[in-house]
C-alpha cells in the first residue's frame, strides 16, 4: 500500500472517531486557509473552475466552495473521507454544492465532461511516488485547458532519508516522499511545463510547484 489513506477501513475507523479533520494532517484552518488565498493570489477568482486533487475532508474545500459554488470539484482515493467532507462540512456552508462534485478514485480519471481552469494537489503528492505524479498529470490532461495550472505540493530532497525543517523525515522510497527538482522536471509529461515556485507560507514547509498546460 503506497499510503495509509488507502486503507479504507482506517478512514473509516478516523471518521467514525470524529477525526475527519485530523486525520488529513491537522492545522485545519491554517492549511485550508493558506489554499484559498494562495490561489486567489495566483488569479483564482468567481467563475473559475478547480479541481482538487486528493481533497480529503474539504480542508481547502471548505474556503474555496463559498468563492466557487459548484465549479469546485474534488477526487480522493477514500469514500469515507468524501463523505465526511460533504456531510460535516460542505453541507453545513450556505452554498448550494452538489454532492456529484466529489468523486472516489486512486487513479485520477475525472468523470465529468468539462475542463478545468486550475487544479490543487495540497499534500498529496507527498504520500506518493513520482511516478504517481507523471501518471496524474498524463490522466488529467484532456481535462485542462491550454493554460490551466495545477498547483502542487511536495517536500524537497535527495537521497533516502531527509529531515524536513519541521522537523519530520521524509523518504526516496517510501511515504512521506520527497522529489527533487531535477526528478519532477523529468516525471513532467510533454503536454505540462513544470515551474518550482518553492516557499508558499507552509506551516511544516511543504514547498510548492506549478504545472502549466501547453
Ligand atoms: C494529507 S491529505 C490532504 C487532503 C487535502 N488536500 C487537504 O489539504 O486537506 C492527503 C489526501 O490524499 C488522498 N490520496 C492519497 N492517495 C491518493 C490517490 N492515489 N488518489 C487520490 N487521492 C489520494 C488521501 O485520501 C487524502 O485525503
Amino acid at each position: 500500500m503506497m499510503n495509509y489513506y488507502l486503507d479504507e477501513e482506517h478512514m473509516r475507523r478516523e471518521v467514525a472517531a470524529g477525526h475527519h479533520r485530523q486525520v488529513v494532517g491537522g492545522l485545519w484552518e491554517e492549511l485550508g486557509a493558506l489554499q484559498a488565498r494562495f490561489l486567489q493570489e495566483q488569479g483564482l477568482t468567481k467563475g473559475d473552475r478547480l479541481l482538487d486533487i486528493g481533497c480529503g475532508t474539504l480542508r481547502g474545500g471548505v474556503h474555496l466552495i463559498p468563492l466557487l459554488g459548484a465549479n469546485y470539484y474534488g477526487l480522493d482515493a477514500s469514500q469515507a473521507l468524501l463523505d465526511a467532507g460533504y456531510e460535516q462540512e460542505a453541507a453545513l456552508l450556505d452554498v448550494a454544492f452538489p454532492r456529484s462534485n466529489l468523486h472516489r478514485t486512486t487513479s485520477f480519471e475525472i468523470p465529468w465532461p468539462i475542463t478545468f481552469d486550475f487544479g490543487l494537489a495540497q499534500s498529496l503528492f507527498t504520500h506518493l511516488p513520482v511516478s504517481e505524479l507523471q501518471r496524474c498529470l498524463e490522466t488529467i490532461t484532456p481535462h485542462f485547458r491550454s493554460g490551466a495550472r495545477l498547483f502542487a505540493t511536495c517536500w524537497e530532497g535527495a537521497g533516502p532519508c531527509v529531515i524536513q525543517s519541521c522537523g519530520k523525515p521524509t523518504f526516496e522510497a517510501q511515504d512521506p516522499y520527497h522529489y527533487t527538482q531535477d526528478v519532477i522536471a523529468t516525471h513532467t509529461p510533454a503536454d505540462w511545463s513544470f515551474r518550482w515556485i518553492g516557499d508558499w507560507g507552509h506551516l511544516r514547509g511543504q514547498q510548492m510547484m506549478v504545472f502549466t498546460r501547453r
